[in-house]
């Protein structure tokens, strides 16, 4: 699509099937040997299919998998930080074979894809943990998976004979060809998007609005895929985000679309794949503000800033913004940054997600310099939903 930045690589990927190619496929895939996907699979599966993770066109084989651990690029030297890989038990493992096809199936063991089988290999948990999330302890969240994951690993590409039947944010679930149209229909030509994993509170506002200041859209794309048990289910997510848009945003200024990702918690390497998936959509720019992507204490709160420094800017196409760390300073009445404000932390209002937490629990609201009064009631009212039940 002209004027549009190009997807990572050039070209964005489908493998979806239609047509006669895809009732052939699904033919074949009912004499096939059928895997079931994980959550995390099935998300990764059909970002690939709908091009969230162009240039992939399946899951890695041993070369790039090693590459994008050792540096951060797949092995035609494109940027790429994190390892897109199939596993499966030693078990199983031995009843593939290498050039032959396989049925990918969800947990209810209905075929979603086949792919071509095109190598076998080990499954590195060490390497990868300490690669990708620095740690190998357990209690990283995204090492956790890792070690939960089965011994081998399979690559090659795959065919998608049926779509996932998302029955959640159906008219914001826009695939890369779509928000792309959109875009372009809008005739925004520098577009912004913005990644998040909990409700948006008054920093994340405060971001998002400074970007847009300079460019001509906004694209909030919350995660949707797989989180960790404490963080904010999406459903309630969502509905904050619209409570949201619809009382502080200018409506046609801002897309409201979901990333069907899954989250790895990875800090700065994930930093750099949120940026690429959202190049993949069509943004030009992306924020990354403090912490991004972090859990607990494993990242330093800039270091998804720095790593973007490590890769040829041109490679990775798309313009990071990156933002310091954002609160509301009494004194300056406003919202304000470390970058920005020159008074001392007592007159800021800053809150750590546990305190939220606790504070919604007991029916008490956050300040509205922390979060916005109709935010705020939804994720109250989630929360005695919860209790409740
Ligand atoms: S993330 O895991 O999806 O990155 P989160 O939803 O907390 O988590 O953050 C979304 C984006 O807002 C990230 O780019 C993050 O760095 C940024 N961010 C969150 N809070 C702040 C803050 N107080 N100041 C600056 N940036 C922030």
């Amino acid at each position: 699509m002209e004027g549009l930045i190009a997807p990572h690589g050039g070209k964005l990927i489908n493998r979806v099937l239609e047509g006669k190619e895809r009732e052939d496929a699904f033919g074949r895939s009912k004499e096939l040997k059928k895997i079931c996907l994980t959550d995390r699979e099935i998300s990764d599966l059909e970002m690939i299919g709908i091009g969230a993770l162009s240039p992939l066109e399946g899951f890695m084989c041993k070369d790039d998998y090693h590459s994008v651990m050792d540096t951060m690029t797949l092995k035609n030297g494109l940027p790429w930080t994190i390892p897109i890989t199939l596993s499966t038990s030693t078990e199983v493992a031995k009843t593939l074979k290498e050039g032959k096809e396989v049925a990918l199936a969800d947990k209810d063991g209905d075929v979603l894809a086949v792919m071509l089988i095109e190598e076998i290999f080990s499954h590195d948990k060490e390497k990868e943990s300490i690669q990708v999330y620095g740690t190998h302890e357990d209690k990283h969240p995204g090492v956790k998976k890792v070690h939960d994951m089965g011994e081998v690993l399979i690559g090659g590409k795959v065919s998608i004979i049926k779509r996932v039947n998302h029955t959640e944010f159906k008219e914001e679930r826009l695939d890369p060809l779509e928000t792309r149209a959109l875009f372009k229909e809008k005739g925004w030509k520098r577009v912004v998007g913005f990644q998040t994993r909990n409700p948006i509170h008054r920093a994340h506002e405060y971001i998002q609005k400074c970007a847009l200041e300079t460019v001509d859209g906004l694209m909030i794309h919350p995660l949707v895929g797989e989180t960790k048990g404490d963080d904010i289910p999406a459903s309630i997510r969502m509905r904050c985000y619209k409570a949201l848009i619809e009382n502080y945003y200018p409506k046609d200024r801002v897309v409201l679309a979901v990333n069907p990702a899954a989250m790895r918690y990875a800090g700065p390497k994930e930093a750099v794949f949120h940026a690429l998936i959202r190049k993949n959509y069509g943004c030009t720019h992306f924020i990354v503000g403090r912490d991004h992507a972090g859990v607990g204490n494993y990242y330093g709160t800039f270091d998804a800033h720095y790593i973007f420094d490590e890769f040829d800017r041109a490679a990775i196409g798309i313009t990071p913004m990156f933002f310091d760390y954002t609160f509301f300073c009494k004194k300056c009445g406003g919202m304000a940054s470390f970058k920005s404000c020159p008074h001392d932390s007592a007159h800021h209002i800053t809150l750590s997600g546990s305190k939220v937490r606790e504070m919604l629990r007991n029916g008490a609201c956050p300040p509205p310099e922390f979060s916005r009064p109709e935010v705020a009631q939804i994720l109250i009212e989630a929360m005695k939903g919860a209790a409740q039940a």
